[in-house]
């Protein structure tokens, strides 16, 4: 593994897509060169937990995968980032994350990570039309747009599936998302 990237903060919801994200996401990273230190929301943890990839993406990664708050007083397991990745991102935790709300460890990377502006921070809401038909979504990307973050949506990146359509269908596009932190890491 090389550091010649750097490292991504990479925070991954409970969408289709999350089963895979050691093959689909994690691996093309650090085949790029980066470092990866991932976090979780409570689901996408419970999910990784239950097949096993949580302890793969640890032994893979070299880093705790996060998902508890630490202790007042306790270090974080995890390098600072160059980069953050919120890939996939549900409808919920794109619609928190805009609203400010931090209620879980995914969360308040996020939060302070759009917050503090110090980093890039790139965001693959991976959702259906339903979700994305909700009156509030376009507002929430506008929040986060406006906060300097990218956001993956919109023509030519990613169309929502259909509600009910099958998810293991579509691969989460590494190549578009990690492009786009190649980019924005180099721009500064
Ligand atoms: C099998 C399964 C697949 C799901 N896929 C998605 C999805 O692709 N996008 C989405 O926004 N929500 C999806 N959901 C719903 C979210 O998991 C749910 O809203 C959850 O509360 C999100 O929590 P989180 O944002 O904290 O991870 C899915 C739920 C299940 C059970």
């Amino acid at each position: 593994m090389s550091d010649r990237r750097g490292v991504i903060g990479l925070i991954a919801s409970a969408a289709a897509g999350t089963e895979t994200l050691r093959t689909d996401l994690v691996e093309p990273a650090l085949d790029r060169g980066w470092q990866v230190a991932i976090t979780l929301t409570p689901t996408a943890a419970t999910w990784l937990g239950h097949t096993g990839e949580r302890a793969r993406l640890e032994m893979l990664t070299g880093f705790l995968v996060r998902d508890e708050l630490r202790m007042p007083g306790q270090r974080s397991p995890h390098p600072t980032a160059d980069c953050y990745i919120v890939a996939p991102a549900t409808a919920n935790t794109v619609a928190k994350l805009a609203l400010g709300i931090s209620d879980n460890q995914a969360l308040a990377t996020a939060h302070e990570a759009v917050g503090s502006r110090a980093v890039p921070v790139i965001v693959f809401p991976r959702v259906n039309t339903a979700h994305a038909g909700h009156p509030a979504w376009l507002t929430h990307l506008s929040t986060l747009r406006a906060a300097g973050v990218h956001v993956l949506w919109g023509e030519g990146a990613w169309a929502p599936d259909d509600p009910g359509a099958d998810p293991g269908a579509r691969r989460l596009p590494a190549a578009m998302i990690l492009d786009l932190a190649d980019q924005v890491t180099a721009a500064r």
